[in-house]
């Protein structure tokens, strides 16, 4: 597959068929991914790809907490400053639409979304899962690191015909996922990422996104932005 088609197909699905994924592919996606690029080449990302029994078991206990309305873990890391500014918070209110919309649910609607984001720890029906954690010892680039393994790995799972959707919903069950993967102390789990093949019955919106313009800037020579005493350097230069 074309990486352009790649990067353009791959979205957060959110329902999955439960046609086993063959290992080898899971291998070999993870093995490729091993390649991604990180500073120092520290390979920041601790990974536990779980199947079978063991994520049957980890919906089962994750499902049971999820009915008893009992409390979220206390949190490793804030997924969100608690006040988002603009235009983040702009962001996130039309991606809750966008989200919910497609599923019939009103804005504002907070218990039917909360039902809905539920299928989070049941992995949307997905028949396979990783945990991806870092040392809480390394800082904000290795997190970034684990970002663009992470990207890459759902990159590679779309050659491969598969989907997937990152979850950080998954930190706030972090103690029931440890008690399935048995971690060492060390690690801080950022999120899980189910992984499968889609169930095309599933509705959706895909997300938008903002127009180049408001998040790149292109600086050159006629640009505007550049001061002026880049810009006679620059023609200095020439
Ligand atoms: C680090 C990270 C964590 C995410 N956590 C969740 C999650 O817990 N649950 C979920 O349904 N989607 C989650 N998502 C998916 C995002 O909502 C999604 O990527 C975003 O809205 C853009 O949509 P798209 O991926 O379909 O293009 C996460 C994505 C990232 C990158």
């Amino acid at each position: 597959m074309d990486v352009y088609e790649a990067v353009k197909s791959r979205r957060a699905v959110r329902r999955f068929t439960d046609r086993d994924i063959p290992k080898e592919v899971l291998e070999r996606v993870l093995s490729a991914a091993a390649w991604s690029p990180s500073g120092s080449n520290l390979q920041p990302w601790n990974t536990y790809v779980v199947t079978g029994a063991a994520l049957a078991e980890l919906k089962k206990r994750a499902g049971k907490r999820v009915a008893a309305h009992g409390p979220w873990d206390e949190r490793e890391y804030e997924m969100y400053p608690p006040e988002l500014k603009s235009p983040y918070r702009e962001r996130r209110s039309a991606f809750g639409h966008e989200r919910y919309s497609a599923l019939g649910i009103a804005d504002g609607d907070w218990e039917a979304a909360q039902r809905a984001a539920s299928a989070n720890w049941d992995c949307f029906g997905a028949p396979a899962a990783l945990f991806c954690y870092i040392d809480r010892d390394l800082g904000v680039p290795q997190w970034a690191d684990v970002g663009m393994y992470l990207q890459t790995i759902m990159l590679l799972l779309r050659g491969e015909g598969l989907h997937s959707c990152t979850q950080m919903a998954w930190s706030v069950y972090r103690k029931t996922v440890a008690e399935i993967l048995n971690p060492p102390k060390g690690l801080i789990l950022f999120c899980g990422m189910s992984i499968g093949y889609e169930d095309v019955r599933e509705p959706y919106m895909r997300t938008g996104r903002a127009p180049l313009n408001e998040t790149v800037t292109f600086v050159d020579s006629t640009s505007q932005r550049l001061a002026q005493t880049a810009r006679d350097d620059l023609l200095l230069d020439v």
